[in-house]
């Protein structure tokens, strides 16, 4: 299975939202990582459809998915970053609606409602109106909808926003559990969430692609360029002024400072292992 963008460009009047988008997916997790307005929705709205291009194309498998239609539409499950939910209806009938628009026939329907709902941990709540669900649990419902029909290309735009950290955890879990015979493309700027399940990071800065490997290239990059230093209140000003500083710990004897430099900042810097956090920051912290 192989997923290809060429040259997709988008702009909002003089907003270039996408610039020469080019990047090919196959079955795994790729993340989309990028700050507010990268253009991660953009991309995801044009994939699916929901919006045209102004140039460039996407193939699937060879064939243009325009042209394709319908016939792509049915292998993709999309997750909007403000998914439209239906408040009066329950967990389950929402599901069972969302099932006949995918045209699930009723059998596959019914067992993979319950599987669903059981991966989200919706099941106990199925007879509930969503209106009267949390955040989390409307945003975990968005993503069973996405998932139901088992499509062979999943998007999920910024799936965990909103989520607790277990629930984070158990999402992140899930979708890398199902993502085996799937391509799966993740929108967000949450960088723990795709850190140890993405295959390749595909970083965006005002619509350009500024990476596009696996993660583990991307935190080679900065080997070396990643201190500790253990300092004291009066002195976490003075590097934050010269430094990107990526955390700040405060403990008994002192602060522990976090931070990017190309050189050893002074004698007290320990060298430390760079993590996809830190990368983030190199790339977006100006
Ligand atoms: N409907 C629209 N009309 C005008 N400009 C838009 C529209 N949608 C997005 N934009 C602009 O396009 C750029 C990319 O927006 P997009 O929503 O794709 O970013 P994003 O990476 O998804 O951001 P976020 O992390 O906040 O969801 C931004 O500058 C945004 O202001
Ligand atoms: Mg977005």
């Amino acid at each position: 299975m192989k997923l290809v963008f060429e040259n997709i460009s988008k702009s909002y009047g003089k907003n270039k939202a996408l610039s020469d988008f080019s990047a090919q997916f196959s079955e795994g997790v790729y993340a989309l990582l990028g700050p507010n307005g990268s253009g991660k929705s953009t991309l995801m709205n044009i994939l699916t459809d929901n919006l045209k291009a102004d140039s460039g194309s996407i193939y699937f498998d060879g064939e243009n998915v325009l042209k394709m239609g319908a016939r792509f539409r049915e292998k993709i499950g999309f997750m909007p970053q403000y998914p439209g939910l239906y408040g009066s209806f329950t967990a389950e009938s929402f599901l069972w609606y969302i099932a006949a628009l995918k045209g699930i026939n009723k059998k596959t329907a019914e067992l993979q409602i319950g599987e669903v709902l059981t991966a989200v941990e919706l099941s106990d709540v199925a007879n509930h109106r969503i209106s009267t669900f949390s955040g989390g649990m409307k945003q975990r419902l968005a993503l069973a909808q996405a998932v139901l029909g088992d499509p062979s290309v999943l998007i999920l735009d910024e799936p965990t926003a909103g989520l607790d950290p277990k629930q984070r955890i158990a999402i992140r879990n899930y979708i890398s559990r199902i993502s085996f015979d799937k391509i799966v493309i993740i929108a967000t700027h949450v960088v723990p969430d795709i850190e140890y399940i993405a295959k390749d990071v595909i970083m965006l800065k005002k619509g350009v692609i500024v990476d596009n490997a696996p993660p583990a290239e991307l935190l080679q990059k900065i080997d070396g360029r990643v201190w500790r230093i253990k300092t004291k209140d009066e002195y976490v000003q003075d590097y934050q002024n010269k430094y990107k500083v990526t955390n700040i710990l405060k403990d008994d004897d002192g602060v522990s400072v976090r931070i990017l430099s190309d050189e050893r900042p002074d004698e007290a810097a320990i060298p430390v292992v760079p993590t996809l956090d830190d990368y983030y920051l190199h790339v977006f912290g100006e």
